[in-house]
């Protein structure tokens, strides 16, 4: 259970990570351990629910690059007002399958809009209130592959430049940010990546 003495108050923890790295996974059984609350971007409010289905599925309408990042941040600062926030202030630990560190890498580096603009561009949509802790699950692309039996959504298709670039973001980020990052191998079984990534957070929160 999230039980918090005021001398440890509540984290604010992401998961990120390529497609298949096991993260959805990951954050629900952290999230059990910790009573923590479970969420997503895009998605995790009714609002993010919509835009979300405009995101990944919709086939026949337009959507450029810039547009989508903004709808990616709208989902956001969203998520932060009605979710993030208030479960923090009431004392519950976060647990959130993807953050603003998506949007930089997919968006600012895989659409090459740049990962200093989105950033700022986030920061603006979340009043600055990144998650505290990181959690990237790297795993090689053969692995991945092989977790996506699922058919691909508009981005998973974006092609193996674009998903190249985006996971040199992510171990770019976390290398500048080690204090907040936590690079976890996501190679295994379930069990075997949950007792490597408890081990390592723990001692975080
Ligand atoms: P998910 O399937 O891991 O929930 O993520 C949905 C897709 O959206 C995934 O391909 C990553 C992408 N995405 C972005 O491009 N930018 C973002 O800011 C977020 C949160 C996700």
């Amino acid at each position: 259970m999230a039980s918090n003495s005021p001398s440890h108050p509540p984290s604010y923890i992401a998961f990120e990570g390529g497609e298949g790295s096991g993260k959805t996974t990951q954050t629900r059984l952290l999230a059990a351990r910790l009573g923590a609350v479970l969420t997503r971007e895009p998605g995790g409010t009714p609002l993010g629910g919509r835009l979300r289905e405009l995101l990944l599925n919709t086939e026949d309408v337009a959507l450029g690059a810039r547009a989508e990042a903004l709808m990616m941040a709208a989902d956001r600062a969203q998520h932060l007002e009605e979710i993030v926030l208030p479960a923090l202030a009431s004392g519950q630990h976060v647990v959130s399958d993807r953050s603003l560190y998506s949007s930089m890498a997919y968006q600012g580096a895989g659409r090459q809009l740049g990962i200093d603009a989105i950033a700022s561009l986030n920061d603006w949509a979340i009043d600055q209130r990144r998650p505290d802790v990181v959690v990237l699950l790297t795993v090689p692309t053969d692995v991945s592959g092989e977790r996506l039996d699922r058919s691909l959504d508009r981005i998973e298709l974006a092609g193996a430049d674009f998903h190249r670039r985006v996971g040199d973001a992510f171990v770019e980020m976390a290398a500048a940010e080690p204090q907040r990052w936590l690079v976890i191998d996501g190679t295994g079984s379930i069990d075997e990546v949950e007792t490597r990534l408890w081990s390592a957070l723990k001692p975080r929160l």
